[in-house]
């Protein structure tokens, strides 16, 4: 399901399409971004699985042209999926990303390497009209993962973080019942990066500080609807508890089996 694009901020497109697995009861979000402006910038560029409606949408909102940037958060296949074809398309475009993103794709793609500007943790890059700071996300699944502030919307490029499992179509986290919420996206931080359980509470503070910090306007990653206002405060606040909770199982063979069950001819 590809719902239109979500316009987060001025220029600022999310392009959100949801998926949802046989037999599952949520479906999940692989979003990406597109930046308008003098020099346009595409943010993580979705699965391959889903290029035909991916390609229509992102250049619904730029031409291949003009794209000059395109930032890939972290190495996993729901965000560099696209990445060989943007390249293609899109001749004037660098790819924005950090030397072992690079390493740990080399398996699967070729990256032209005069094509690219390495970005690390706490560094940025200009794009024109505005600055964006890559900053590493407090969870995540990949060791390659940086986030993207766009300084001069305030909009937050989560990656894989503050993501939540959805019962449909909603523009705004606010719109889904709090409890859910909190427990649906909590459960999907302990499957991302099921690491919390043994890291330093006080310590891992200071990752999300780093993100609070940035008193983003608007929060969106690849797996969630957008977070604004008080949404983004409770997303904070919940994360600084991931520590101190058990990791969340997960589905295991008996799930299996009750989606084969469903799956078979009756
Ligand atoms: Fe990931
Ligand atoms: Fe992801």
């Amino acid at each position: 399901m590809f719902p239109d694009p979500l316009l987060v901020a001025e220029g600022t497109y999310l392009i959100r399409p949801l998926v949802q697995a046989p037999g599952a009861p949520v479906a999940m979000h692989l979003n990406s971004l597109v930046v308008q402006g003098s020099e346009p910038v595409i943010v993580d560029t979705c699965a391959a699985l889903l290029r035909d409606g991916w390609r229509e949408q992102v250049f619904s909102l730029v031409e291949p042209n003009d794209v000059r940037w395109v930032f890939i958060s972290h190495d996993d296949s729901d965000h560099t999926g696209n990445l060989e074809l943007v390249l293609d398309m899109c001749p004037n475009a660098t790819l924005v990303t950090n030397w072992f993103a690079t390493e740990r794709m080399s398996g699967e793609v070729q990256l032209p390497i005069h094509r690219q500007r390495w970005v690390d943790d706490g560094q940025s890059f200009d794009a024109g009209d505005r600055r964006f700071v890559a900053v590493r996300p407090p969870t995540w699944d990949s060791p390659t993962t940086r986030g993207l502030f766009d300084t001069s919307t305030g909009v937050y490029w989560s990656s894989d973080a503050f993501g939540t499992p959805v019962l449909g179509l909603v523009d705004d986290i606010a719109e889904l019942p709090r409890d859910m919420v909190a427990a649906a996206s909590m459960e999907f931080s302990s499957w991302l990066s099921p690491w919390h359980e043994i890291v330093d509470p006080t310590k891992f503070q200071r990752w999300v500080d780093r993100v609070a910090a940035l008193a983003p306007s608007v929060v969106v990653g690849a797996h969630g609807p957008q977070l604004t206002g008080a949404s983004i405060d409770e997303a904070i606040a919940r994360t600084r508890t991931l520590p101190e909770m058990p990791a969340a199982p997960w589905p295991g063979q008996p799930m299996l089996d009750e989606i084969l069950a469903m799956m078979a001819p009756a």
